[in-house]
């Protein structure tokens, strides 16, 4: 596998575990967020408490000074409950002390733009640092306590170090949750892709071994699990129909190189035998014209392997163009009048009103050709061959009938395979010169016509060749309104 090519398993794994850290983290910003809000605001709320507590305890002794009560605790029992400090000193406008309370010996940092603004009865915030640590302040007019105070400002302040810390710890723990849900879910989506694929990876690795030339030629693995049946189903079929076309191949390619070999055999050794001595000019003649027999027989099958291998590999393309089929098949029967009277045949073509249809005449013609030239080749002397045309509601049927010795049964349908010949049409003979594939590529031919082709013996004698090409592929004059 290259390296660029992630792998299915890290693939769902960063993806699932990324989808589960979003949402989760969400759900930990919030809720850190909500505390740090809750927190802030009890902060604030209690010193808002106990500035109003200490306001009010503020009593004034008859000499003008002020001093807050003598209930509070001792430093050492405030200092064990920390978060319970409380700081209060009482500031004039001007930014003079007045009172510090009992638990500091400082004074409190002094903001003074505050003070300023609660001098003139404003409530106000402030954060700073006091001792080192952290601290909220209010500053709290006590004006409100009467004419005596209009110019003074208690400022209460409480450390932050324990909200900070819950803060710190709440984050802490909800990283550590966040890490441990995204690690856990990383692993999980691991695992379970890695389950997941583990049989596609053993049907692959079936599959290379069958592409390497193993034994088996089935892949088994998973195929009867309801997810992967039609994966390895599909593949199956491929690997069978592969090799089935491998076969035929291979079979094509032998018997092709058989068909060439004998001819040429035949070819060499009669040249060899004319020429292990002098010869007359006649003997030499006789020679020539059978090796010139030889070479058109060798041409006619390189051609016909020709036409058949690109068929095969789909080059081989029709050129549709409406034609009189009536035409086309009479111009077909009087090539092959002359070898039809040698043998004293009588050939019939279609005649009547002409059968539009649009085929590739030049195929066209190769199949009536095909069939017409096996008709008079295995007709008897002074048969008949006729040919039909027939129109049906789908398809044009092109018959053609002979009074020959018609096909054994079992055989009807193998005619149709390339180099196939009965038993009888191999006897010695002028019936030798055929190759086998006429018939091959007639079908070929209309296949690519979208029709079908069809033998069949006729209760008369002799045999029926029926080739259909249907109106919808080929687009039959009979079809379009007139
Ligand atoms: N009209 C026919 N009558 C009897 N047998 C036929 C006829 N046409 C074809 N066949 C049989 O089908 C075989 C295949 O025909 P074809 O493919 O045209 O090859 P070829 O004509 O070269 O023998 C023939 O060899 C013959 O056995
Ligand atoms: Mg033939």
């Amino acid at each position: 596998m290259s390296s660029k090519m992630r792998s299915f398993r890290v693939l769902l794994g960063v993806r699932v575990t990324a989808a589960v850290i979003a949402a989760v983290g969400a759900v930990a910003v919030l809720s850190y967020l909500s505390l740090r809000q809750g927190l802030d605001r009890q902060l604030d709320a209690s010193l808002l408490n106990v500035a109003t507590i200490q306001a009010a305890a503020v009593t004034d002794d008859p000499t003008g000074t002020m001093r807050f009560p003598e209930w509070e605790l001792t430093p050492e029992e405030a200092a064990s409950v920390r978060e319970l400090n409380r700081y209060a000193q009482i500031w004039s406008a001007d930014g003079e002390s007045l009172v510090r309370g009992r638990y500091i010996t400082d004074d409190l940092p002094l903001d003074s733009a505050a003070l300023g603004r609660a001098a003139s009865d404003e409530l106000v915030w402030t954060r700073g640092t006091f001792q080192g640590r952290p601290i909220r302040a209010l500053y709290y007019p006590l004006e409100r306590l009467g004419e005596l105070h209009t110019r003074h400002v208690l400022q209460v302040a409480a450390p932050m170090e324990e909200r900070n810390r819950m803060l710190k710890s709440v984050g802490l723990l909800l990283l550590g949750i966040l890490g441990t849900i995204g690690a856990s879910t990383f692993a999980g989506s691991w695992w379970l892709a890695g389950k997941v694929v583990r049989p596609v990876d053993r049907i692959i690795d079936q599959a290379e071994g069958i592409a390497r030339g193993g034994p088996s030629r089935k892949i088994d693995a998973y195929a009867d699990t309801l997810e992967y049946q039609r994966l390895v189903q599909g593949l199956n079929d491929m690997l069978g129909r592969l090799s089935a076309a491998l076969e035929t191949q291979k079979r094509f390619a032998a018997d092709a190189s058989h068909e060439l070999r004998t001819p040429l055999t035949a070819l060499r050794g009669e040249i060899e035998v004319a020429l292990r001595r002098d010869r007359t000019a006649e003997e030499y003649v006789k020679v020539l014209d059978s090796a010139l027999e030889e070479s058109e027989r060798l041409s006619r099958l390189a051609e016909d392997l020709l036409t058949l291998t690109r068929s095969e590999a789909g080059v081989l393309k029709p050129h549709f163009r409406k034609v009189d089929l009536v035409d086309r098949i009479n111009r077909t029967v009087s090539r092959l009048s002359n070898e039809a009277q040698e043998k004293g045949i009588e050939l019939l073509g279609p005649g009547g009103s002409p059968v539009e249809a649009s085929v590739d005449p030049d195929l066209f013609d190769r199949v009536v050709w095909n069939l017409l030239g096996n008709a008079v080749k295995f007709s008897p002397q002074g048969g008949r061959v006729e040919v039909h045309l027939v129109r049906t509601d789908g398809a044009t049927l092109v018959e053609i009938a002979d009074q020959g010795p018609g096909i054994p049964e079992d055989e009807l349908k193998k005619i149709f395979e390339r180099f196939y010949r009965t038993d009888e049409s191999r006897t010695p003979g002028e019936l030798e010169s055929g190759t086998g594939l006429g018939l091959a590529i007639a079908q070929a031919i209309v296949e690519l016509h979208h029709g079908s082709i069809k033998a069949e013996n006729r209760p008369e004698g002799g045999a029926l060749f029926r080739a259909s090409l249907p109106h919808a592929a080929v687009g039959d004059a009979a079809r379009s309104p007139k």
